[in-house]
């Protein structure tokens, strides 16, 4: 028997014959706008600093955070994260370096600002880990437990230093409960309802922070989860989500991205503000690892892994390959 044409009914292949083809049907596009830099800006140093977990990513000078601030707005990326590392002698248990005016991120917020002025979204972590010589998001009481009201009341000020400073958006990111509200009151309190919140609405308890820790020098012995999420999670986070927008989150975040691609989906579903999601150190450290070992292609699987993050639903990406994604997109 001869079957001409017929056989098989549907050809689904008829649309990916040439580029202009799966071009003209692609459902998702990734834009440099989509993108947000994260950056880490550490106290004391002259020349920036590699860190070893994350090629091609640095702890910044004032002068070289500048720069790439500058280099995030040219190549048309929307937004930058901050991160300080103060220097070692500056930790103590309240994490006091992070609501001193004079502290490494509020300096660079003011520098980044004055650079950039508002051509770029300049945004800052609001945390206390980075700040604390025990390394936990928050304080501790005696028992030595993360207080969760006592560190509220850390955030609060944080938040109103990182205003005055210049951020654009704060992002609480030490998923302690209420943080959301009490930041929105903190602002609102000194006349900053023009500031708004991006909330880590949920975040897990995730092994692939790992090269953060080099990132920020972190202090932490023990682990994070008598506060971030369980991976085995999935309710929960709509539980996060829905108190986040009543306490008045502006924009909501999913972290990290290519494991929770399911729970950014679902957030995505369910919600009428901008979702974000934060592609993190190990998720870059993996690519880069195995790029350099030759085992996949760089360039093609990073904007395959950006490209799976906003088909999923995060239509602002914090990825520390921002600038350069954003050049391979123009
Ligand atoms: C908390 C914070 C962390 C990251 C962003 N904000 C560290 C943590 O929760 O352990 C991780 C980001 C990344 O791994 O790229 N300040």
């Amino acid at each position: 028997m001869t079957v001409y044409g017929s056989f098989p009914g549907a050809r689904p292949r008829r649309l990916r014959t040439t580029p202009a083809m799966r071009r003209m049907v692609a459902q998702t596009r990734l834009d440099p706008a989509d993108l947000i830099l994260p950056a880490f800006v550490r106290e004391g140093i002259t020349e920036p600093v590699a860190i070893g977990a994350m090629p091609g990513v640095y702890q910044h000078t004032l002068d070289t955070l500048r720069k790439a601030a500058a280099e995030a707005v040219a190549a048309g990326v929307s937004g930058i994260m901050l991160f300080g590392v103060p220097e070692d002698a500056k930790k103590d248990a309240a994490g006091t370096a992070g609501t001193d005016p004079d502290g490494i991120l509020q300096v660079a917020l003011r520098a980044v600002r004055e650079e950039v002025g508002d051509d770029l979204v300049v945004m800052s972590d609001l945390c206390l880990d980075e700040f604390t010589d025990h390394g936990h998001c928050g304080v501790l009481d005696a028992r030595g437990r993360v207080d969760n009201d006592a560190t509220l009341e850390r955030y609060a000020e944080m938040a109103q230093v990182q205003a005055d400073a210049g951020a654009h958006v704060v992002g609480p990111s030490g998923m302690m409960d209420g943080q959301v509200g009490v930041v929105r009151d903190a602002l609102d309190g000194i006349g900053r309802e023009d500031v708004s919140i991006l909330a880590y609405t949920a975040k897990y308890s995730s092994a692939f922070y790992g090269p953060f820790r080099e990132a920020v020098g972190s202090s932490l012995t023990g682990d994070r989860k008598t506060y971030q999420q369980d991976p085995a999670n999935s309710r929960e986070s709509l539980r996060e989500l829905a108190l986040d927008l009543e306490e008045g989150a502006d924009m909501v975040m999913v972290k990290p991205a290519g494991p929770y691609l399911d729970i950014l989906a679902k957030v995505a579903e369910s919600v009428d503000v901008p979702v974000a999601a934060y592609q993190i150190s190990g998720e870059y450290a993996m690519v880069e690892a195995a790029a350099e070992k030759g085992w996949i292609e760089r360039d093609r699987a990073i904007l395959e892994t950006l490209t799976g993050i906003k088909r999923a639903g995060g239509q602002m990406i914090l990825t520390y390959w921002a600038t350069e994604a954003a050049g391979m997109l123009r």
